[in-house]
């Protein structure tokens, strides 16, 4: 089993790896090499089995073609940019989310091997005038450019497994949350800093009201959920081979109130409450309300409360020292 993870430098990236070097199989078959693929040169991480870590552009078809070589069974698809900086830079969205998605896609059809591709979609896809709760077959009305790319990636991996160029399947991932490290630029990330900072001692500002609700996931219920992703049949997918993937709505109080639970009281008070409109404007357009049921059968799961987004933290990620 040879697995490729473009986005293997960032943050869900290093995560599925270390998982997959842990674990040491996928589909029952001994994991025989592991490329982490990234623009910037990933981490390499420890393994009893051959690991390679390179430097790829999927914006560049040549970059792509040297990285994906006819010897990989499973290529997981977590490159882009995130979704307020395809916003401000429309152009290096449609270059990166959507023509390297193609650009991969197109490489892995020149092969003729049928590799799995995993492709790691977005909520974003939802929005405007779909009522909810939204299903898995509600109709895909972005309200982001963001959005829209992930939503053309999402039809090109049915079509391409509709023609038996790839076995593709693609997951509508919530809100991934607690997330380590620096805040990044996507507009969601203060729903990571509101927790990740004052249980780290730090202050953050959260730019949204306590009632304001969203849909989460914590990290390392993700990485499972992108494992099976690989795992499970192909024929199961049936027509549609992208779907959301299960989590859990949420409100900023709830989440508070997950994190007092485990920590007490002192860290709430690290929280200021100053109100970003240029925030609010993107995040009010989510949607928060899902009935994975596609998902759900074919064996995902959520987090059962968000006091396991806040353990998991604390255990997998809370600097030390
Ligand atoms: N984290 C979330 O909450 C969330 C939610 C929905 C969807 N997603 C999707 O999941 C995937 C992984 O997200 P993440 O949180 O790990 O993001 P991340 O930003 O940490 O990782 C993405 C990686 O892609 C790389 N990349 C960017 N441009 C590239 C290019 N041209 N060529 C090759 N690599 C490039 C980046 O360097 C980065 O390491 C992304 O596709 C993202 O859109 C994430």
């Amino acid at each position: 089993m040879n697995i490729l993870i473009i986005g293997g430098g960032g943050f869900i990236g290093q995560k599925l790896a270390r998982s997959l070097v842990a674990r040491g199989q996928l589909r029952g078959q001994k994991i025989e090499s592991l490329t982490l693929a990234d623009i910037h040169m990933p981490a390499s991480i420890p393994a009893n089995f051959d690991i390679k870590t390179v430097t790829c552009d999927i914006a560049d078809p040549q970059s792509v073609a040297d990285t994906i070589g006819s010897e990989v069974d499973v290529i997981y698809l977590l490159a882009a940019i995130v979704s307020a900086h395809a916003e401000d830079d429309f152009f290096a969205g449609m270059s990166i989310n959507m023509m390297g998605t193609l650009n991969v896609l197109e490489r892995a059809r020149s092969l003729n091997t049928c590799p799995t591709v995993v492709f790691t979609s977005s909520i974003a896809v939802f929005g405007g005038e779909v009522p909810d709760p939204i299903l898995d077959h509600t109709a895909l009305m972005p309200q982001s450019s963001y959005g829209t790319q992930k939503a053309i990636g999402e039809l090109l991996v049915n079509d391409y497994s509709r023609k038996g160029f790839i076995d593709g399947r693609g997951f509508r991932l919530p809100t991934i949350s607690v997330r380590p490290g620096a805040p990044n630029r996507a507009a969601s990330s203060f729903m990571s800093s509101i927790l990740r900072e004052p249980l780290n001692g730090q202050p953050a500002n959260c730019p949204v009201s306590k009632d304001f609700a969203h849909y989460y996931l914590s990290p390392r219920k993700c990485v499972e959920n992108l494992i099976l992703g690989a795992e499970i049949p192909g024929q199961d997918f049936g027509s549609s081979r992208c779907m959301m993937m299960p989590g859990r709505k949420t409100t900023i109080r709830e989440m508070i109130d997950a994190m007092t639970s485990v920590v007490g009281p002192e860290a709430e008070e690290l929280i200021t409450w100053n109100a970003q409109p240029d925030v609010q404007k993107i995040v009010g357009g989510w949607r928060s309300d899902f009935e994975p049921t596609k998902a759900l059968k074919l064996g995902m799961s959520a987090d059962t409360s968000f006091v396991e987004n806040i353990r998991y933290y604390i255990e997998d990620d809370q600097p030390t020292g």
